[in-house]
């Protein structure tokens, strides 16, 4: 059985089938339609959402499948204090399939230890979003054949917004060359940072304003400022509307540059872009639907892609807290804090559950 936790748990070869699998999705969809007949999706949102909830439902129907699930906790036995650990044990018999979404870094991961099915992240905190990140790769890949020495700008709320730590860690997986813009108190992770160097050997320009290396950029990223997710001691009125991509901006950008969202936007992304042809961001969206139609079907095995197992990972139980506030362990009093070691040899260790990095 196969998760989707974090991007980690698929290889390079696994993401580009489950690419090829979409493709062939959105072109011909009858051909797909049926494969998830008499299957069950359980969509458990316990945060806002609407494309990724939405997008799920959509795929699972169009495979024929049918989905259950909440979006509002409240109504819910969470509302009484049940722990995810029981609630994945008990949605495991009412399901075949679980998305969810939750507000504490690395609760993707406790469903999935609990589960008996498999279960795809659908955001946890300001951890990871990794399905928006294959939405992602896959839209670059659909205009630009590929990721391979293309440089990708990635601006706006790198600290708290989870897609952009998908979207980076991805692009540089595939070889992209980064470049990080965000104003300082909104940069990119150490976590990040750190696995950026030591798994995939990048160390991305920071830079504070776009205007700086726009002409430079191939892919040009933003995201909206988390504000739901910004701590008690930042003053958020310090960073709203700290950057802006508009037409003004886009006036010194290539001819054949792709602006990319994940959406929702605020007020980062100007409305008077929606026309420009190198606007990409509905195409995301769009695109949403048949990647995860393939991750659904690959996930379940109902496609025979040849799975490999991922990548072995050296997990270890740690007596010490989780110092991310915000991590489930933190929350969940049943959880043991372990520690993740991605590469031995530069001894890079962090939080099994949020990433956070231990010393
Ligand atoms: C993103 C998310 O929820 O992290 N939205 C999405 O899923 N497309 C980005 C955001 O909320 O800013």
């Amino acid at each position: 059985m196969r998760h989707l936790v974090t991007l980690d748990d698929l290889s390079n070869f696994e993401i580009e089938q489950i690419f090829r699998l979409a493709a062939g999705m959105q072109s011909q969809q009858e051909t797909w339609a049926g494969i998830c007949r008499g299957k069950l999706l359980a969509t458990l949102f316990y945060e806002p959402s609407t494309r990724t909830r939405l997008s799920f439902e959509s795929a699972m129907e169009r495979l024929n499948g049918r989905t259950l699930g909440f979006s509002d906790p409240r109504a819910t036995s969470t509302a009484k204090g049940e722990t995810l650990a029981d609630t994945a044990r008990m949605v495991t018999n009412y399901a075949d399939l679980i998305v969810v979404r939750h507000n504490w870094a690395g609760s993707a991961r406790v469903i999935a230890q609990h589960a008996h099915v498999p279960v795809i992240n659908g955001g946890d905190g300001s951890h990871t979003h990794p399905t928006q990140a294959l939405a992602d790769l896959y839209t670059i890949m659909r205009r630009k054949s590929q990721i391979q020495g293309l440089t990708v700008g990635i601006c706006g709320d790198l600290q708290f917004g989870r897609a952009a730590h998908s979207f980076s860690l991805a692009v540089a997986r595939f070889g992209g060359n980064l470049i990080h813009i965000a104003p300082k108190p909104l940069q990119m992770p150490p976590w990040v940072l750190a696995q950026l160097e030591q798994c995939h050997g990048q160390k991305p320009l920071e830079v504070e304003s776009v205007i700086e290396v726009i002409d430079r950029l191939d892919v040009i990223y933003v995201n909206r400022l988390q504000e739901e997710r910004l701590p008690a001691n930042m003053d958020a009125a310090t960073v709203r509307g700290s950057y802006l991509l508009n037409a003004a901006v886009m006036k010194n950008a290539k001819p054949d540059a792709m602006i990319m969202h994940p959406l929702p936007r605020v007020n980062e992304l100007a409305y008077e872009l929606d026309d420009d042809p190198r606007a990409a961001y509905f195409e995301q969206s769009a695109n949403a639907v048949p990647v995860r139609m393939a991750l659904i079907a690959s996930l379940m095995g109902l496609e025979q892609l040849i799975l490999t197992q991922p990548p072995e990972r050296d997990i270890a139980a740690s007596a010490k807290l989780c110092e991310n506030p915000n991590c489930v362990t933190n929350h969940e009093t049943y959880l043991t804090p372990e520690r993740e070691t991605f590469d031995a040899t530069v001894e890079l260790h962090a939080c099994a559950y949020c990433g956070n990095l231990v010393s």
